[in-house]
């Protein structure tokens, strides 16, 4: 049935966010972390949280999102999200940062990368053909509204083959990107 405008208020995330909850814990994600960390296997924490708005995913439609990545780092490796390119490649991603600080990887598949940074005040235009990773290299939690073309579903399995060009690690006076 055809939607009606609405409107979700941010500062009830999760109680006036209707559609999705995908969240994600370190067993879930660990393997794209360079390392293993025994006690957050124990432990298992979110890494990160995803509260998607209720969008039907079909051409035309928008959808709209808020990623809580939580602080941490497995052996100095700052947590951050498995990353994707968009399965209809030519979809642009905007990112608007709310809280936090992070980077956002971004490479396509001919090789090109680029980390920008995202914030509040900050927002960040990825575009098509752009695989992207968040990371949080803050101590609080991250958290950066999204939108995107609601059909552009999510790739996985080429980042997990290839991996992202750099890691970020927490450095002695600051952040180090590490080649993959
Ligand atoms: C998207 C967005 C974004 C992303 C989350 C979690 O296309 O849906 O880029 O919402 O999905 O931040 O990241 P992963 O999907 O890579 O786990
Ligand atoms: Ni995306």
């Amino acid at each position: 049935k055809d939607m009606k405008p609405f409107v979700v208020n941010f500062s009830d995330i999760g109680i006036d966010f209707k559609g999705n909850h995908i969240v994600r814990k370190y067993n879930d994600i660990k393997h794209i972390f360079k390392t293993t960390d025994p006690t957050l296997e124990r432990e298992n924490p979110v890494i990160y949280e995803v509260f998607e708005g209720p969008i039907q995913e079909k051409e035309g439609e928008l959808m709209f999102l808020i990623t809580i990545l939580y602080p941490g780092t497995v052996n100095g490796e700052f947590f951050m999200t498995k990353g994707h390119y968009h399965t209809v490649e030519n979809t642009a991603e905007v990112y608007l940062g709310l809280r936090g600080k992070g980077l956002i990887l971004c490479q396509t598949k001919k090789g090109e990368f680029e980390a920008v940074e995202i914030g509040p005040n900050k927002v960040v235009y990825i575009p098509p053909f752009w695989a992207h990773r968040t990371v949080n290299i803050s101590d609080e939690p991250l958290i950066f509204f999204a939108v995107y073309p609601a059909h552009a579903g999510h790739d996985y399995e080429t980042v997990e083959k290839e991996g992202f060009k750099k890691r970020i690690f927490r450095g002695d006076n600051g952040i180090l990107f590490v080649e993959q």
